[in-house]
């Protein structure tokens, strides 16, 4: 297939899409449903009207951009990914897979292509847990994962439920609308820089992902007893702080010691209070994120937590609340979407490893729906989520080749 994949035209938008932003360069921040967000979704429709594709919209935002295949009535081919950015975050993250699946599509259509089922590209409402605190919330939906009731009991930060925030962003309807059911896509694959060091360390530029690790969340209460900072004394103390210090070390202590790579455990938020200098913690609020390729061994960690939150509530005096917000199977990738994308590789000359994804993403919920696979490209040093995020743009139209060859194949 004679494919002319734009480089220059994809980097151009990647990097206008990179300016929409709450903070400067080379920093990134998109939260869903802030100005920016509704700023850059504006965008990509035009980009996606101008390229001659149908564009919809559920009630959540998520956003289905389609080129209409020669047999339309066959379940489509989707791909697709996110474009908002975690705070202090980098350009490439979700923002390849939605504009390198624009530029596949363009590509197909300009190369005189015609797909038999149509081909889909999805933007997912926010992939990123920010604003209501949990990840994947449009792909979450889409499956079923996720109880519609969320529209009135999730609140972001300043109080506002998804119901209000959405809402007067101009998604409007019932949530239970936003889901598809299983058979309604063919097949989707998602584009995506690896956000690890392999590729880059091995000198390959595809891998082909064939399971998403289990992602769990938690947040941790811990109410102990405040005071003055120089009257309450040492043996009497209840400091809320102190006995977070010790769950979120117990946390990595239970990564740690699985013997597996793919354990790994963060503690990410900590807020204390009051938050004073000179006043002993009466609060203390932790957000852990909790993950594994094994869902099994992820929540031995969590019972690891568990445990360590009991002890550490009955020595320390302080009472302690775990919440989970969730807590995610693995998905296995469909194994003829994988064949499939490591023949284009192979016709194509281009090395490809099979991996599997340590980071969560749309894929996880659409593997519950439709076969799914994912395709991976180095980026530089494996960083991610950090404003030195870089892929290289020779590294991301090679994806998007492979993107491109792969939904042609699938939708024929
Ligand atoms: C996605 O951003 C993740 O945290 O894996
Ligand atoms: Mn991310
Ligand atoms: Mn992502």
């Amino acid at each position: 297939m004679t494919l002319n994949v734009q480089s220059v035209r994809l980097e151009k938008e990647l990097a206008d899409l990179a300016i929409i932003s709450a903070i400067p360069a080379p920093a990134v921040e998109r939260i869903v449903f802030s100005e920016h967000d509704l700023h850059a979704r504006a965008w990509l429709k035009q980009l996606c009207a101008d390229a001659g594709l149908d564009v919809r919209e559920d009630a959540v935002g998520n956003t289905f951009i389609r080129w209409q295949g020669t047999s339309p009535e066959l379940p489509a081919i989707a791909t697709g990914s996110h474009i908002d950015a975690i705070p202090h975050s980098g350009r490439f993250d979700g923002t390849v897979g939605v504009l390198g699946g624009l530029e596949a599509i363009r590509a197909l259509k300009e190369s005189g292509f015609r797909p038999k089922r149509s081909i889909e590209l999805i933007h997912f409402t926010s992939e990123e847990p920010t604003r209501f605190g949990i990840g994947c919330l449009g792909s979450r939906l889409m499956s079923g994962a996720l109880d519609p009731a969320c529209d009135t009991t999730f609140r972001d930060n300043e109080g506002r439920t998804l119901r209000e925030v959405r809402t007067s962003a101009g998604f409007t309807g019932d949530l239970s609308s936003t889901r598809l059911p299983v058979g309604h896509y063919a097949g989707f694959v998602e584009l995506h820089i690896e956000q690890g060091p392999l590729l880059e360390k091995r000198g390959v530029p595809i891998g082909i992902v064939t399971a998403i690790a289990a992602p769990a969340s938690l947040r941790i209460l811990v109410e102990g007893e405040g005071g003055h900072a120089g009257a309450v004394l040492m043996p009497t103390r209840h400091d809320a702080f102190l006995a977070a210090a010790e769950i979120a070390l117990a946390l990595e202590a239970a990564a740690r010691s699985t013997g597996a790579i793919d354990s790994v455990a963060t503690t990410g938020v900590c807020e204390v209070f009051p938050g004073l200098v000179n006043s002993v913690p009466s609060r203390a609020k932790l957000e852990a994120d909790i993950r594994d390729i094994d869902g099994s061994r992820r929540d031995g960690m969590i019972a690891s937590l568990e445990t360590a939150c009991a002890e550490v509530a009955a020595r320390r005096g302080v009472r302690v609340t775990i919440e989970v917000v969730n807590r995610d199977a693995p998905a296995t990738c469909d194994p003829a979407i994988v064949e499939t994308a490591a023949e284009v590789c192979r016709a194509n000359d281009i090395p490809c490893d099979l991996m599997v994804s340590r980071a969560y993403h749309d894929s996880l919920f659409m593997a519950r729906i439709c076969p799914t696979s994912m395709i991976f490209i180095p980026c530089r040093n494996g960083v991610s989520h950090r404003p030195d995020e870089y892929s290289s743009p020779d590294a991301i139209a090679t994806g998007t080749r492979v993107l491109a060859e792969t939904l042609a194949r699938l939708a024929s």
